[in-house]
């Protein structure tokens, strides 16, 4: 195949910056700690090694090497093993455009505590730790009953939203270039807030009791498959794999860079990261269960929940400095948030409308940006968070293991792992052997539809998804049906392909 000038990350350090950047999200501070505490304490970190090692390197290998392969993103890779396989490449940018819709709303949220905590407007003391509930649900969100209600948007949400994706724009609008020199700040800082977090946390009291929560180990839980099912899904939803970013950070790869060592270097910094937080969040969650005698099984939560209920409770109750500390937080969260949020969209939809179209990057970064922020508004309104979660729950989860295990096998099996394989070690600092055919040929999709069998469809068919009405979780089918159509319908278009040099 001819060398194409393609955009290129300034240097392999960079490179390495954006592939953490864009894996260390939220997950990362809000579900792998609680996961952990829930799935066996210490012990639950031998099922998600195993699957980082099995399912995710393998995976994200294979997502690096074929972009480098073809130098093209996701739709482009699938177009080049076959022409009827494009649509394997355009289903997960569809999900990835639906994710970023999302994802963004919840940065807003966090530059909205941002200004929350400067005032500390959920109060202070135990008043704060009654109220921080409240405060989020109702003040923030103006929830409404339920899915069907959606209500008019919370302006000041819509205007945090807006400004989310000027800044987006502005960081995407030159390429991997200004991506790159962008993640390393956008990577460096939230470690930086972290340790701030961390060491506050566990100088409080109380917290030696949360992080025996976190890690004190149950060797039981290792027979359980639920424990599995926690730790495959966490490895497949922390890396953001499967969202076709990563197909495009690859293909930005010079052809004579490594695919191996910095897959390794990716995926273990974000599982570091992981493990590093879990010691801030669980020493809060210590100083709370003291702080305000109730169990660990009130303190402890998941998602939205812990970072959005949890944390400000924890900071109402500080001895001193409780806007500083919100403030420290909510930025920390703006800035894990926001380098998943320009991977999903640069890297999982910009750069294959581009490749695909043939647009400037600037038109592709600017109709994306509008078209995202647009549909956004959905889950700004009183009724969005029950849709954030819908939509959440269909392509974060069905999508992207779905999209994943299809990946893996065409390019297993179409492609063929073998030539994978020696293309990857022709550059790569170490060799990987031939175990990792086997990966991609049949682990790797195999874990995922376990996953989204196990955890999905045996439970979201017999009853409604979320204790949702029907038809929202029929709503999910829909979208995932509504994405797939596209996705063949865009594999059908025929265009001239990308302008040189873009
Ligand atoms: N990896 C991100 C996190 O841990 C979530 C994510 C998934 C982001 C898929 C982009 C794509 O928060």
């Amino acid at each position: 195949m001819a060398e194409i000038t393609r955009e290129r990350w300034s240097s392999r350090t960079l490179f390495i910056f954006a592939a953490i950047g864009s894996a260390i999200g939220l997950g990362n501070v809000w579900r792998f700690p609680y996961l952990c505490y829930e799935y066996g304490g210490g012990v639950f970190l031998i099922p998600w090694i195993i699957g980082l090692i099995v399912l995710g390197i393998p995976w994200m290998m294979m997502e690096f090497g074929m972009g480098r392969y073809f130098q093209r993103g996701a739709p482009g890779v699938f177009e080049g093993i076959g022409k009827k396989w494009e649509w394997v490449g355009w289903w997960p940018v569809f999900c990835a455009f639906l994710i970023v819709t999302y994802y963004t709303v919840i940065v807003a949220w966090s530059l909205r505590y941002v200004v929350s905590s400067a005032t500390m407007a959920w109060g202070v003391g135990e008043a704060g730790a009654t109220g921080a509930g409240a405060y989020f649900f109702e003040q923030v969100l103006n929830l409404s009953s339920g899915p069907s209600v959606l209500g008019a948007p919370v302006l000041p949400l819509l205007g945090f939203l807006a400004l989310t994706w000027v800044v987006l724009f502005f960081i995407m609008f030159k390429g991997a270039r200004v991506i790159g020199k962008v993640a390393v700040w956008t990577v460096t800082i939230p470690w930086a807030l972290l340790l701030v977090l961390l060491v506050r946390g566990l100088t409080l009291p109380g917290a030696i009791d949360g992080l025996n929560y976190y890690l004190s180990p149950d060797l039981a839980a290792l027979g359980n498959v639920e424990v599995w099912f926690a730790a495959f899904s966490q490895i497949a939803f922390t890396l953001s794999l499967g969202m076709a970013g990563m197909f495009a950070y690859g293909s930005f790869i010079a052809k004579k860079a490594d695919v191996t060592n910095n897959a390794f270097i990716a995926s273990f910094s974000n599982c570091a990261t992981s493990f590093f937080a879990g010691f801030a969040v669980f020493s809060i969650v210590g100083f709370i269960m003291q702080a305000l005698s109730v169990p660990v099984g009130d303190v402890s939560s998941a998602g939205l929940g812990l970072a959005f209920v949890t944390f400000p409770v924890g900071i109402s109750m500080l001895p001193g400095a409780n806007a500083f500390i919100g403030i420290l937080f909510f930025l920390c969260i703006f800035f894990l948030g926001i380098d998943s949020a320009f991977f999903l969209a640069y890297g999982g939809v910009i750069a294959p409308l581009m490749d695909k179209f043939g647009w400037s990057r600037v038109k592709a970064t600017a109709i994306v940006c509008v078209v995202a922020f647009a549909i956004g508004i959905v889950y700004t309104t009183t009724g969005g968070l029950y849709w954030l979660d819908i939509v959440d729950r269909t392509v974060c989860f069905y999508g992207l293991l779905i999209t994943g295990a299809l990946a893996c096998l065409v390019v297993g099996w179409g492609f063929g792992a073998e030539k994978l394989r020696e293309h990857v070690n022709e550059t790569s600092d170490f060799k990987v052997g031939t175990w990792f055919n086997w990966m991609i040929k049949i682990v790797v999709p195999l874990g995922l539809l376990f996953v989204v069998i196990y955890g999905g469809f045996m439970q979201d068919i017999p009853t409604s998804y979320g204790g949702y009405p029907r038809w929202a979780t029929n709503v999910m089918w829909i979208i995932l049906g509504v994405t797939l159509l596209l996705s063949f319908w865009f594999q059908a278009i025929k265009t001239k392909g990308p302008k040189e040099g873009e």
